[in-house]
């Protein structure tokens, strides 16, 4: 037997009995003529210790190095110097016998909750950065909502249900992760971007609740909370409205509220139209850990001989409370923030409501009783500082809100303990690109119109269908985006109208997404769902904002595994089996 006992298992009420542990060694202490060891393993560390009786044992404690593997013989007891920080604290172990069960090279970093380790070092030695707590705690944290998600919708009748991962492409605003097919020369398989047709097709075929905890895949740009490959708890139902899949999911999220976290949410999570999320936060996603809302000052504002409010499309203010002291070096650093490419204002304007009196830097334009009336109606009072931002109404309503996120930031309002979970619904359907001069569907091609908005949704006018609501709803926590979904098309004549819509000739619609058209055919339920992002969830609940610590083994901002390194190239026979083109032959 390897072990009696895990590291993190043994209390005072164990002294006196004889123990065998296994595991790495974090540390070893010599002091005076004892040696100390931290033994680490997945539960916890127990410290062991080897006292100068025993000299065989000395002198196999001092050949250790740290990460060697082994195992631990000896009797539990109460420790001199208790350490409270950990479970194991009160006791330590006086060692009989220690077996190496394997030697370890000095890791090139420490493992240790804080470490010396860079990014890039802990990635290519993922296995060791693994070994660290706060690695482990968000792997363990992963596992515990996966499991609880497992309980909770098959307690409510959900089925899992895998669908495939070499597949057709499916269109959900990314590029496709493409496969080579060996036996179909030339030929190609995508990797899905989500199970979306699958899971409608399920639903033709009458599996009434599924769920899948499963991979997506998508070659998009990488960020905090993007991989190229991440994993979705994908939900669908038939027979339902908006309201269904609402309540369903909200009773999801409560139960991982409550099983993950211990908090309880007693009342329904709040619902915000998508109109009112770009005008009051700036965003689809809004973060209403705060409040700190824009308000549209436009008409307020202009007629005033100021040129650069009296030209724009939108003028927008944020009330930052208690912030009039600002200085204005605070301010200037402010005015740059907004300026730089990511944020996209050209300038800055604020509104101190000091005690003894107004400033801004709009004086030379405005009386303090003019600037007076404005703080009075978006409700700011003395000790506010107003900032307000003007240009094209889509990008600085943009540029507001990520300006709001950032006082939300300096204020230390946003705090990741605290959750604010949001639906956002009636969000258009369809999205106009200049650039290509076609729609855009804002969700994906599989969702319905709103029912009042049927008759626009089959006129030829771009105004009409730019006014077509999305039967669509987006789960939002603390500002991110966590979930999406909606209630789908189940009528063929419908999805054809849709790609019709979306620009696809009646021959292509058909050769890409025939297959769905046609089950519509025979007989598709009402039907609707979503999915949510596992990872962010994950990540929300651990307070943090990257995802890939929650992820065992993830990719980095180039989408490489820097510990496989990964992509690399395949051989020339490979590529010949393939029907690539090898580059030895382009390069002859
Ligand atoms: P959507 O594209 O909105 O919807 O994706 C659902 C959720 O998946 C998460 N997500 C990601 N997480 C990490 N890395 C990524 N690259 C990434 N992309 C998306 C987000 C998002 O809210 N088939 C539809 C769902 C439906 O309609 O039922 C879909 O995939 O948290």
């Amino acid at each position: 037997m390897y072990r009696t006992h895990t590291c993190g298992e043994l209390r005072l009420a164990n002294a006196g009995q004889t123990v065998t542990l296994a595991g790495w060694v974090q540390r070893v202490r010599k002091m005076g003529s004892l040696n100390f060891i931290d033994l680490r393993d997945r539960y916890g560390i127990t410290q062991l210790v080897a006292d100068e009786h025993s000299a065989e044992v000395n002198a196999l404690v001092e050949k250790l190095g740290r990460e060697y593997v082994i195992a631990a013989t000896g009797v539990v007891a109460e420790r001199q110097s208790k350490n409270n920080k950990i479970a194991t604290g009160d006791i330590e172990i006086k060692l009989t016998d220690v077996k190496v069960l394997n030697a370890a090279v000095v890791p090139p970093f420490t493992i240790e909750d804080n470490t010396d380790g860079g990014e890039e070092i802990r990635a290519q030695y993922r296995y060791l950065d693994l070994r660290r707590g706060p690695l482990k705690r968000a792997i363990e944290l992963r596992h515990k909502m996966a499991h609880e998600v497992r309980n909770h919708l098959s307690n409510i009748g959900f089925l899992e249900i895998e669908t495939p991962y070499l597949i057709k492409s499916t269109p959900e605003g990314a590029r496709d992760f493409v496969v080579p097919s060996r036996m179909n020369p030339g030929e190609f398989y995508a990797l899905p971007q989500s199970p979306q047709t699958f899971k409608q097709l399920l639903m033709v075929a009458g599996y009434d609740k599924y769920f899948q905890i499963v991979r997506c895949f998508r070659d998009e740009d990488l960020r905090a909370d993007r991989q190229p490959e991440f994993t979705q708890i994908d939900c669908e139902m038939s027979f339902v409205e908006r309201e269904d899949v609402i309540q369903t999911f909200e009773g999801l999220a409560k139960h991982l509220f409550k099983s993950v976290l211990g908090k309880e949410f007693t009342e329904a999570f709040p619902r915000m139209s998508y109109a009112d999320a770009m005008e009051y936060y700036g965003s689809d996603k809004p973060d209403i850990r705060f409040d700190m809302k824009m308000n549209t000052v436009t008409d307020m504002l202009q007629g005033n001989g100021f040129s650069v409010f009296d030209e724009a499309e939108y003028i927008g203010a944020i009330v930052v409370k208690g912030c009039a002291g600002y200085t204005r070096k605070q301010l200037d650093e402010i005015t740059e923030w907004v300026k730089r490419p990511q944020v996209g204002a050209k300038g800055l304007v604020y509104i101190k409501l000091n005690a003894d009196g107004i400033k801004s830097s709009i004086d030379k334009f405005y009386t303090a009783e003019q600037l007076k009336v404005v703080a009075d109606k978006i409700g700011a009072a003395e000790g506010d500082l107003i900032l307000i931002l003007s240009g094209a109404k889509k990008k600085m309503q943009g540029a507001l809100g990520t300006l709001r996120l950032e006082m939300g930031n300096r204020l230390g309002l946003r705090d990741n303990n605290v959750f604010a979970p949001l639906w956002v619904c009636d969000f258009p359907l369809l999205e106009w690109d200049d650039e290509t001069q076609r729609f855009y569907a804002m969700h994906h091609p599989f969702t319905s119109p709103k029912p009042e908005d049927m008759d626009k949704f089959f006129s030829n006018k771009k105004e009409d269908l730019e006014q077509v609501n999305a039967n669509a709803y987006d789960f939002v926590l603390n500002g991110t985006e966590v979930g999406g979904g909606s209630i789908r098309i189940h009528d063929s004549k419908v999805q054809e109208r849709m790609f019709e819509v979306l620009g696809f000739s009646k021959e292509d619609a058909d050769y890409r997404f025939g297959f769905i058209i046609n089950a519509f055919k025979y007989g598709a339920p009402p039907h609707g769902g979503l999915a949510f992002g596992f990872d962010r969830f994950c990540s929300l609940f651990g307070g943090q904002e990257t995802i890939r610590d929650f992820i065992a083994f993830p990719k980095n901002n180039m989408g490489r595994d820097v510990m496989l390194d990964a992509p690399s190239r395949i051989d020339n026979a490979q590529m010949d089996e393939l029907f690539l083109v090898s580059t030895a032959k382009t390069e002859e």
